[in-house]
């Protein structure tokens, strides 16, 4: 393969520059490469092609709203019907009341706007001082300026100094977060970041309690509670936000993903009345921030067709269902020699953690079986130390006797 110009994410491009994986087609579970060979995507791309590929609803969707109005900006007075509509929804479906929905383009800049109305809530608030934002080891918020700054996955930790005021927690110990707040003093503590399960540092469900808990924790110190739903809202969790199978109320909620299930870019941040009040009440000043794209008509209509094909097919039911199967069809690859652990459970979420001491003498070792996968036609997720699988909620049994059977072959193959 020639030479590319895309300087791709996250990628050694030494290595990819002329050797680039070429994705074609799609159509519901399955893709195709630019050679014509077909793979399971038991990724759904990156955890987020929820309702699958190739939904003919949604491009229908798309194209009428491009014909009728592509695009238009959403500055001061100006709206659209798709994002008035859009937002109306997700607010009626959002597990605090009053909600308020601001748009924006993906996860990332979810994040940095949860930080900046964190920050700017206490601000408007009479408690200026409160700016420190805590996160969890493990957390993976994206990699924008704050989301660099929260991550608790060192590798990416890069290009500081970062953000000031902000600080991390074991990721599994509510006791961890009481002590910091009280080693920081909680007056001067802003928000705290939680995914309800961690996603990309490993796939990692809370332990049983721990949301709820720390949540509890966050209310009795006036703490903003940030839950990070980017991966598991849309069904990822069986639920629509992410957190509603805890039966908690966050102050914001960020979510991306699969609110359009990856057909155009679009994310957001859901604030409780109570925090978008000094933003909302009459005389108070405009919330300088948001993007060219926040509100794009036609990004909010995808998701208007992806949220419809949801409620249609009834994915949030068929997700529940999906989350045992799954798990169950993970853990008969747990008595392999190179898998030390099988994680999952708590949605359509699973990881096989690769053996520590076969990985110490090679770090690439999930990489190689995520390659030794892909040529058996299954594409699953390396990460640093485990293999991720959050296929489409469409995959059925038997798409999980294929998976089990070329990921146990891909295990021996590099084993
Ligand atoms: C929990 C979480 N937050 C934020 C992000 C960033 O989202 P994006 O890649 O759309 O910027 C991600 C992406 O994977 C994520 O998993």
């Amino acid at each position: 393969m020639t030479d590319t110009a895309f300087w791709h994410p996250f990628a050694a491009m030494g290595a990819v520059r002329d050797a680039e994986f070429v994705i074609t087609r799609g159509e519901d579970v399955w893709l195709w490469d630019d050679a014509g060979r077909r793979y399971l995507d038991a990724t759904a791309s990156l955890w987020n092609v929820n309702v699958g590929h190739g939904r003919a609803e949604i491009t229908e969707a798309v194209t009428r709203q491009m014909r009728e109005l592509a695009t238009y900006q959403t500055f001061g007075d100006v709206t659209n019907r798709p994002a008035r509509e859009l937002t109306r929804r997700l607010a009626e479906l959002a597990p605090v009341p009053g909600a308020k929905i601001f748009l924006v383009n993906g996860g990332g800049d979810a994040i940095d706007t949860a930080a900046k109305i964190a920050r700017e809530y206490w601000a408007r608030s009479g408690a200026p001082e409160r700016t420190v934002l805590i996160s969890r080891e493990h957390a993976y918020h994206g990699t924008y300026g704050f989301g660099t700054s929260l991550a608790g996955m060192p590798p990416n930790r890069l290009a500081g100094p970062f953000v000031p005021d902000v600080v991390q927690v074991a990721y599994d110990d509510p006791t961890a977060l009481e002590v910091e707040l009280e080693r920081l003093g909680p007056e001067r503590v802003a928000a705290f970041f939680v995914e309800p399960v961690i996603g990309a540092g490993g796939v990692l469900p809370p332990p049983p309690g721990y949301i709820e808990r720390v949540r509890e924790i966050c209310a009795q110190h006036g703490v903003l509670f940030v839950a990070d739903s980017v991966i598991c809202g849309f069904g990822r969790l069986g639920d629509w936000f992410g957190v509603d199978r805890f039966g908690i109320e966050p102050d914001l909620i960020t979510f991306a993903k699969g609110v359009t299930s990856g057909y155009l870019p679009l994310g957001g941040v859901v604030a409780h009345e109570r925090v978008a009040a000094p933003f909302w009440e009459a005389g108070a000043p405009p919330f300088r921030h948001g993007a060219t794209y926040s509100g794009h008509p036609t990004a909010c209509a995808a998701a208007l067709a992806n949220l419809d094909v949801m409620e249609h097919e009834g994915l949030l039911k068929r997700a529940g269902e999906l989350e045992g199967s799954m798990y169950a069809a993970l853990r008969t690859l747990g008595d392999h020699p190179l898998v030390s652990e099988v994680r999952g459970g708590t949605g359509v979420l699973g990881a096989l953690e690769i053996d520590p001491e076969r990985r110490a003498a090679d770090a690439a070792l999930p990489a190689k079986v995520a390659a030794a996968a892909r040529e058996r036609g299954v594409l699953i997720r390396p990460m640093i130390s485990a293999l991720a699988v959050s296929p489409p909620l469409t995959l059925t049994d038997e798409h999980l006797d294929l998976l089990t059977d070329a990921v146990r072959g891909a295990l021996d193959a590099v084993a």
